[in-house]
């Protein structure tokens, strides 16, 4: 903006207008204060300048001589303390309100907090009146509390610490899979021709695995679950990838447990601050299971070994747990005690539990697919995936089966011209901020949670 400015100058400086301009716009470099986030005042880097920073007051102090404001923009979960004369203060500087301040950037005396901004001027730029504000000053709700207000839970250190790790894990995800970052996709027009919901975006990843050996896709996915749960949403996000080429299940419990290591470490590393405000006050203790999740490799085994080790349990469940039978969460959560408390990987499934795409490991008697689970701490399952049927002959037969040849003849279409073994699986974003964080409910991980109604669990 400035070069700008110069530029109009040197242009206009023949006339008594321009000159007019040309003192304004140095009045306007030299006097306009530069607009800072929080996140960057408190590093320090501006030590001496004239500032203006915009936010909203977590803390107020009024002393005879000062007054004190802790003032938070959402850049970070650190707030600026900001000193001003008593004469500044006015009755609309309430816990919650909007406020510009402008002033200098000194040192602080405090040891906590290396920075504070002197003011020279506050302005309310929005009133917050604390008695009906549902958020108190200096108390610390509930996860539980604070979901009763959607629409205002961001304010909170708590939430607004979970959104910022919800987008650094996001951006650890993509780049994961792909390190120059999210591609900007075309946007569609679907007017006047039905439009569905995607439950899953894989047979969509198949179609693309025929010329792309390593794909992977990150959105909103749509289940019509009346689920009484605290691990199920109707409008969920999902990452899910499909790798061309593979041999084995190994090649796909490989990219699920990298993905998971180095999302976390990612989210660990750069919102250390946000982890830590949950570790030690929103769900004490979680750190250590987090830490022991990222010492050792995931351990797998097969379906037919979890149901022994449920069997062989004093555990009473309520779900029964022959073979055949579906894992319950129960079961997924006491499978994780089991092997240490760290996440584990549980393979070839019963052939007739899985859906029609997943490979049949055509072994006998106990007939199974090639699917696995990733089960973690906390949650149950975090990741749900498995090797394709490639073969036309038998993904025919089992179309044929289920009376679906003619719906899913273009799937068929995908082993007809250049088949080749390939599996994919998809892991739920919200669990696994569940899984990191050690939160509980999972209308807790996301902004606006969509369930169902009857379910206010
Ligand atoms: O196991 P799911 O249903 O797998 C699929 O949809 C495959 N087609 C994915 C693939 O292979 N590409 O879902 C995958 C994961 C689950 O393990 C779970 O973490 C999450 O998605 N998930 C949900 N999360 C929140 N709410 C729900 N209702 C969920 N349903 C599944």
């Amino acid at each position: 903006m400035f070069r700008a400015a110069v530029k109009t100058l040197s242009v206009a400086t023949t006339t008594s207008v321009s000159r007019g301009i040309l003192l304004s716009i140095r009045h306007y470099c030299k006097k306009t204060p530069a607009k800072l986030r929080v996140s960057e005042a408190v590093s320090g880097a501006d030590l001496g300048a004239k500032v203006k920073v915009q936010g909203w007051v977590r803390s107020v102090r009024a002393q005879k001589a000062n007054l004190f404001l802790h003032v938070n923009d959402g850049s970070s979960l650190l707030s600026l303390q900001v000193v001003a004369s008593s004469e500044l203060n006015d009755p609309l500087l309430t816990f919650g309100s909007a406020v510009e301040v402008t002033g200098t950037l000194r040192k602080s005396p405090h040891q906590n907090q290396p920075v504070e901004l002197e003011a020279q001027q506050i302005h309310v730029v929005g009133e917050c009146n604390p008695v009906d504000f549902p958020f108190k000053i200096k108390e610390r709700h509930g996860l539980e509390y604070i979901r009763q207000f959607p629409h205002l839970r961001c304010r909170t250190n708590a939430f607004s610490s979970l959104l910022r790790i919800r987008s650094e894990a996001a951006t650890a995800v993509h780049s994961y899979f792909k390190p120059s970052g999210p591609q900007n996709e075309e946007e569609e027009n679907f007017f006047s021709v039905p439009a569905f919901l995607t439950v899953s975006g894989q047979l969509h990843l198949e179609v693309m695995s025929g010329a792309f050996s390593r794909v992977y896709t990150f959105g909103p996915t749509f289940r019509a679950e009346n689920s009484q749960s605290r691990r199920h949403l109707a409008e969920f996000y999902m990452v899910e990838a499909e790798v061309s080429f593979t041999q084995s299940l190994e090649d796909l419990t490989k990219v699920m447990e990298d993905m998971f290591r180095s999302a976390t470490e990612h989210v660990l590393a750069h919102c250390a601050e946000d982890v830590d405000l949950f570790h030690k006050h929103v769900t004490p203790g979680h750190r250590v299971t987090v830490e022991a999740m990222l010492k050792k490799r995931f351990p797998a085994i097969t379906y037919s070994e979890a149901i022994d080790i449920l069997n062989r349990s004093s555990e009473k469940f309520a779900f029964p747990t022959d073979w055949g039978c579906d894992l319950q969460t129960e079961h997924e959560k006491y499978l994780v005690k089991h092997c240490g408390n760290i996440p584990v990987f549980v393979t070839d499934y019963p052939y007739d539990l899985k859906p029609f795409y997943a490979r049949d490991n055509q072994d006998h008697p106990e007939h199974t697919a090639a699917a696995v689970d990733l089960l973690v701490p906390g949650v149950g399952e975090l990741c749900g995936g498995s090797l394709r049927e490639e073969r036309l002959d038998l993904l025919r037969a089992r179309l044929e089966e289920a009376g679906l040849e003619d719906t899913y003849s273009w799937y068929l279409d995908l082993r007809r011209f250049g088949s080749v073994p390939h599996g994919g699986f998809g892991l739920g974003f919200e669990r696994y901020l569940q899984c990191i964080l050690g939160v509980d409910n999972i209308k807790d991980v996301i902004p606006f949670p969509r369930f169902s109604h009857s379910c206010l669990l």
